[in-house]
């Protein structure tokens, strides 16, 4: 029998099922955490941070990443605190100095209020959001690839160069990742990496009411987790 547990979110008092996330029960009820490395049904990593919250307990809160905390009987969330913006959009803004090429790290950092890229761009091809890597493993049981490598030489590839007869070509892998959709002008070359800023004016109308989800479709082909 499934367990119900009651919690505040934003003010919003909101019943869920117990062994629900945070993150889940917000999407579901329509507030908008920015979210990256989540994929719905796939077990979550906690690899991007930007789905970060305030944890309030006994008058102290804890920064914590939504989509790995189990909703609790009258746990006490703030999602959308001036602590938590600021937070986000450095996380957000160092996304895009790693990958400016995604568009989709692009549309999710301007949602998150960046203005400037003050980090050095890297542009790499892969930001380590594992989304390829669970998606193979846990969809299809492939194991096709998964992360070899540690610190900067982290990387997705075939595990010790051996599994990959073992890929069904689903391209599932390829549809999740955020580098496989490039800005609207097309892939930025070194030297040249910027923040796009080309949706801006959609993002205008999430402005005055930035905890409340408003379907802006930002990251065309990229499931934001509302569909
Ligand atoms: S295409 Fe191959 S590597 Fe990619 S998810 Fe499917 S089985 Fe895994
Ligand atoms: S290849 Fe793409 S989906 Fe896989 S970890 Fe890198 S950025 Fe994420
Ligand atoms: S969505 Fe939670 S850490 Fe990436």
């Amino acid at each position: 029998m499934i367990q119900y547990v009651t919690l505040g979110i934003d003010g919003a008092d909101i019943r869920a099922a117990r062994g629900t996330s945070v993150l889940d029960v917000a999407i579901e009820y329509g507030i908008c955490i920015p979210h990256l490395c989540h994929v719905p049904n796939l077990s979550d990593l906690g690899a991007c941070r930007l789905c970060i919250v305030e944890h309030v307990k006994n008058g102290r809160s804890k920064v914590t990443t939504s989509c790995t905390l189990l909703v609790q009987e009258g746990m006490v969330i703030r999602s959308n605190s001036e602590k938590i913006r600021r937070l986000r959009r450095n996380i957000a803004e160092l996304l895009v100095a790693q990958a400016p090429n995604s568009r989709a790290i692009q549309d999710i950092a301007l949602r998150c209020g960046v203005k400037e890229v003050r980090y050095p761009f890297r542009n790499r091809d892969c930001v380590l959001c594992g989304r390829c890597v669970r998606a193979c493993t846990e969809l299809f049981n492939a194991r096709a690839i998964g992360f070899v490598g540690r610190g900067k030489e982290r990387r997705v590839a075939s595990p010790f160069g051996l599994r990959a007869e073992f890929c069904k070509q689903c391209g599932v892998c390829i549809d999740l990742c955020p580098m496989t959709i490039t800005p609207c002008d097309g892939p930025m070359a070194a030297g040249e990496e910027r923040l796009c800023g080309k949706c801006e004016a959609q993002l205008m109308v999430t402005e005055p009411m930035p905890d409340q989800c408003t379907w802006c479709q930002l990251g065309e082909g990229f499931q934001c987790g509302r569909y």
